[in-house]
C-alpha cells in the first residue's frame, strides 16, 4: 500500500475531497494542517489514515521539523499540495523524505511571478513586459520604459487585491497612494482581452486532462466591483480555434517551467487580434470550485482521477465533455447578516434543470468579506450543452437572484 503526505486538508473546501480521492483509489493518506484533528471535516478525516496538527503551515523550517519527527521511520511515496500556500512546503519534504515530484527549485518558478515570467519569455513565449520595482520613484521609471496603459500589482499578490489598471501617470500616481509608496510591485504591461484558463492533469510531462475557463468579467474587474456576480465557466468545447493560441502557449509553459505530475492551473489572455498573452501559472488545480465545474461539465469525479494519476501514474478516468459550466458568485445588497433571499423560486422553476448545485450562506448567517474570498455570499452553478444558453442563465442568475443583508 502506498503511503501519501498531503499537507492541508482542512481549508478550502474541495482539499477534503482531495483527500477522499487518495482512499478511494486505495493509497494510505496522511494530512497535516494547521486544525485540530477533531476539526477537520468529516470527509477528510475519515479519509485519514493518521493526522499531524502543526502550529501552521507557512513556517516551512518548524513544519518540515514537525513532519520529520512525526513520521519516525514512516516513508512516503508521494508528498502532495492541492493548495497554492502549502506547495513549497510540501516540495521542500519531497526533498526530506526522497519522494518523487517535483524539487522546491522546480516549485518557486511556479510561485514566484518574477521568476515564473523570466523561464516563461526566456522560452520565447509571450509575456506581459514587466519589470520589478522597489518604491514609487522605481515605479514612475519602469511606467517610463513600459509605457501606459500598465498595471500594478505588489509582487507578491493574491486574488487582484491591490492591483490597478493605470492609463495615465495621475492613476499611477493615486494607485501608489493607495497601496502605499514603499514595497516590491510588478510593473506590468496592460493586455486588453478576454481572459481564460488553461488547467491540466499531468503525469511525468504528459497532459492527460485540460480545462479552459472563461472568466466573465475579467477578474480585476469582478473582483473589485460588488455589485458584479463573477462568473468561471469551464467550456464544453476546449478545441475551439479561438482557444488553440491559448493551449499552445499552455503546452509550451508547461514543458518551459518543466512541470511532471499534478494540476496545474495556468491564466491567459486573449488579445482582440487573437495573440494569446500569458498571465499566471500554479502548480496545483484552479480554486473558488472551478475543480467542481470540470467534474459537473462531464459528469465525473477529477478529484478521485487525479488521486490515480499521482499516486499510480495512471489515468483511467474515460469521460465525454456533455455540457459547459459556470459557477456564479453572489454578493448580497447591504452589510451584517443575511436577511432575504430573492428570485431563488422563480429560477428554479424556469430552469432548475440545468442547476445541479446551490450553496448559498442561510438567513442569518454573517456576509463574507467579498473582497478576501471569491466565495462572496455564496454561488450557483449552471449547466448547459450550449455556451450562449449557458452565458444566458448564468447572466439570469447575476440579475435575477438577489440577496439581502442587514445588521
Ligand atoms: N498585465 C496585465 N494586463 C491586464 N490585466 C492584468 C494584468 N495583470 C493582471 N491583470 C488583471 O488582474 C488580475 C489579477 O492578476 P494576477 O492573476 O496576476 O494576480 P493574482 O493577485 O494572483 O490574482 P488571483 O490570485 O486572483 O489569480 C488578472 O486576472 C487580470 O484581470
Ligand atoms: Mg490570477
Amino acid at each position: 500500500m502506498k503511503n501519501v503526505l498531503l499537507l492541508g486538508c482542512a481549508f478550502p473546501a474541495e482539499l477534503r475531497y482531495f483527500a477522499r480521492g487518495v482512499a478511494r483509489v486505495g493509497a494510505r493518506v496522511f494530512g497535516v494542517d494547521h486544525v485540530p484533528q477533531s476539526h477537520l471535516p468529516d470527509i477528510a478525516r475519515e479519509s485519514l489514515s493518521g493526522y499531524l496538527q502543526v502550529a501552521s503551515l507557512f513556517d516551512e523550517d518548524a513544519a518540515v521539523a514537525a513532519v520529520r519527527a512525526w513520521a519516525g521511520s514512516t516513508t512516503f511515496d508521494r508528498v502532495e499540495s492541492l493548495w497554492e500556500g502549502t506547495v513549497l512546503v510540501a516540495a521542500r519534504l519531497r526533498e526530506v523524505f526522497g519522494a518523487p515530484g517535483m524539487t522546491y527549485e522546480q516549485v518557486v518558478r511556479f510561485r514566484d511571478k518574477d521568476k515564473m515570467k523570466q523561464a516563461v519569455s526566456d522560452a520565447g513565449l509571450r509575456t506581459p513586459r514587466h519589470q520589478r520595482a522597489s518604491g514609487a520613484k522605481q515605479c514612475f521609471e519602469a511606467a517610463e520604459r513600459i509605457g501606459f496603459p500598465l498595471c500594478l500589482k505588489p509582487i507578491a499578490g493574491a486574488g487582484s487585491e491591490n492591483t490597478f489598471r493605470c492609463d495615465i501617470q495621475s492613476d499611477l500616481e493615486s494607485a501608489l497612494g493607495r497601496v502605499g509608496h514603499v514595497g516590491e510591485f510588478n510593473v506590468e504591461e496592460f493586455i486588453d482581452g478576454e481572459e481564460f484558463t488553461y488547467d491540466t492533469i499531468s503525469i511525468d510531462g504528459r497532459v492527460v486532462y485540460e480545462n479552459m475557463s472563461w472568466y466573465r468579467p475579467r477578474p480585476l474587474i469582478g473582483r473589485s466591483v460588488e455589485w458584479i456576480s463573477p462568473q468561471t465557466v469551464s467550456l464544453r468545447d476546449v478545441d475551439r480555434p479561438d482557444l488553440a493560441a491559448g493551449k499552445e502557449l499552455g503546452a509550451g509553459v508547461l514543458q518551459a517551467l518543466g512541470h511532471q505530475t499534478g494540476f496545474t492551473h495556468m491564466e491567459w489572455y486573449r488579445k482582440s487580434d487573437g495573440e494569446a498573452v500569458f498571465g499566471e501559472i500554479a502548480a496545483r488545480p484552479p480554486g473558488a470550485h472551478t475543480v467542481d465545474t470540470m467534474n459537473f461539465a462531464s459528469d465525473i469525479d477529477l478529484f478521485t482521477a487525479w488521486a490515480e494519476a499521482a499516486v499510480y501514474g495512471t489515468w483511467s478516468l474515460q469521460f465525454e465533455r456533455l455540457y459547459n459550466c459556470a459557477i456564479i458568485f453572489k454578493r448580497a445588497q447591504g452589510q451584517g447578516h443575511i436577511r432575504r433571499i430573492e428570485g431563488l423560486d422563480r429560477i428554479l422553476a424556469s430552469f432548475g434543470e440545468h442547476i445541479p448545485c446551490i450553496d448559498l450562506l442561510p438567513i442569518g448567517a454573517h456576509r463574507r468579506d467579498w473582497v478576501k474570498t471569491l466565495l462572496s455570499d455564496g454561488y450557483v452553478f449552471v449547466r448547459h450543452p450550449d455556451l450562449d444558453t449557458t452565458a444566458e442563465l448564468a447572466d439570469r442568475v447575476g440579475t435575477e437572484l438577489q440577496m439581502y443583508a442587514g445588521m
